[in-house]
């Protein structure tokens, strides 16, 4: 560590698809999983990967730990944090009060997993990681490397997504590195993530279940879980006080301005913007940019280059490649990104929600 707080940014590859099984137990001896543990328990920040994207990582308990997170990424400070766990065993000490019947059904059902839960906290977890709320937002996630950093450090995590504050989530060590190099000592490298978008995050409110954020986890699986209706808290008007702090940020942004398609994909080049000499991204579905490849574009003056995201048949790889795809346009000097909307449902909901937010709620 140099002066005003530099670091020689590290970077260390986990094969865990090496060990078999994904034993957790093996996963733990291995160095970069002992060096980021320690690291956690010398009251350091480490990247680490997830199986929805990489995490920012400090001791929950820590005031001064969780301080350099906020400063790492740029965090408003009355963002609240969600607290990672290794096993459920953890979970007792972190909030105030019996776990309830539903809570303990979607536990049974989706941990470990991208599934975040919102409990009253209890006194040990530090206000700097709640941001001063009463509640505490806990998740166990199932990615073999997170886990095997988590037990072995012996502590709860306190860990955000391990982006600059505002931009695209990181679903590769790169886009850590891209980030947040020389401001965190180590990112430990395990490949791509998995699911792409961030965990749900559900509130119970009495018993009735509050999707504060979509993600992972759709709202189908929690109903078939739970058998009951479930209220939706995500879609705040400006105005009113986000029940996630989080959501009411500028998120998931590219630098280059980003727009929803909305109405007919093949309408779209009769637009205004279509006339101007612009460099163009369209991010469309694999089924769009087929049709799109046979729409004459005649009297286009706009440079326009399509982006396939993914099937709209498979809304797991077009999660999965989301976050990816708007870091690599954002590199490419375009003026525009136009994406296709995809419907509302199952992991499109996700999906919406942070094209939506990356795109300050505009359309064209
Ligand atoms: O998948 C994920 O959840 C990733 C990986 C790293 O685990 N983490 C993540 O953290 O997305 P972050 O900080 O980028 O988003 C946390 C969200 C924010 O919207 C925040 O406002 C909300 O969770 N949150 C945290 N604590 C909360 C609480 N006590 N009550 C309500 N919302 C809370
Ligand atoms: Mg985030």
């Amino acid at each position: 560590m140099g002066v005003h707080n530099t670091f020689n940014t590290r970077i260390e590859k986990v094969d865990y698809r090496l060990v078999k099984n994904d034993n957790i137990k093996k996963i733990k001896k291995l160095s970069p999983v002992k060096k980021a543990a320690v690291l956690l328990n010398q009251g350091e920040i480490v990247a680490f990967p997830t199986e929805t994207v990489y995490g920012l990582g400090a001791n929950a308990t820590s005031s001064e730990a969780v301080k350099k997170i906020f400063k790492a990424k740029g965090r408003p400070q009355d963002n609240p944090l969600i607290v990672h766990i290794g096993n459920q065993r953890q979970l007792k000490n972190l909030i105030s009060g019996k776990i309830p019947p539903a809570a303990q059904k979607l536990i049974k059902a989706f941990w470990p997993g991208p599934l975040t839960l919102v409990f009253p906290k209890s006194e040990v977890i530090s206000d700097k990681t709640t941001a001063g709320l009463d509640t505490v937002a806990v998740r166990m996630p199932s990615h073999p490397v997170a886990r095997a950093i988590i037990e072995l450090s012996n502590l709860t995590v306190a860990a955000p997504s391990a982006n600059s504050s505002g931009f695209p989530s990181p679903t590769r060590a790169e886009h850590v590195y891209n980030d947040l190099n020389q401001k965190i000592p180590l990112i430990i490298d395990g490949g791509p993530c998995e699911v792409g978008v961030e965990s749900t995050v559900v509130k119970l409110e009495g018993e009735i279940p509050v999707i504060l954020r979509p993600g992972g986890i759709t709202g189908d699986q929690i109903f078939r879980v739970l058998g009951q209706k479930i209220k939706r808290k995500h879609k705040v008007k400006n105005k009113e006080t986000p029940a996630s702090p989080g959501m009411k940020y500028r998120h998931y942004s590219p630098s280059t301005t980003l727009k929803i398609i909305s109405g007919k994909t093949e309408k779209i080049l009769k637009n205004e913007i279509f006339k101007k000499q612009l460099k163009i991204a369209i991010l469309l579905t694999e089924e769009s940019a087929e049709i799109f490849k046979n729409t004459s574009v005649g009297q286009v003056q706009a440079e326009v280059v399509i982006k396939n995201m993914g099937s709209e048949k498979n809304m797991q790889e077009i999660a999965r490649n989301l976050f990816l795809i708007l870091r690599e346009l954002d590199k490419k000097g375009f003026d525009l990104i136009l994406v296709e909307a995809v419907p509302e449902t199952g992991l499109g909901e996700a999906i919406m929600n942070r094209l939506w937010k990356a795109a300050a709620d505009t359309k064209i």
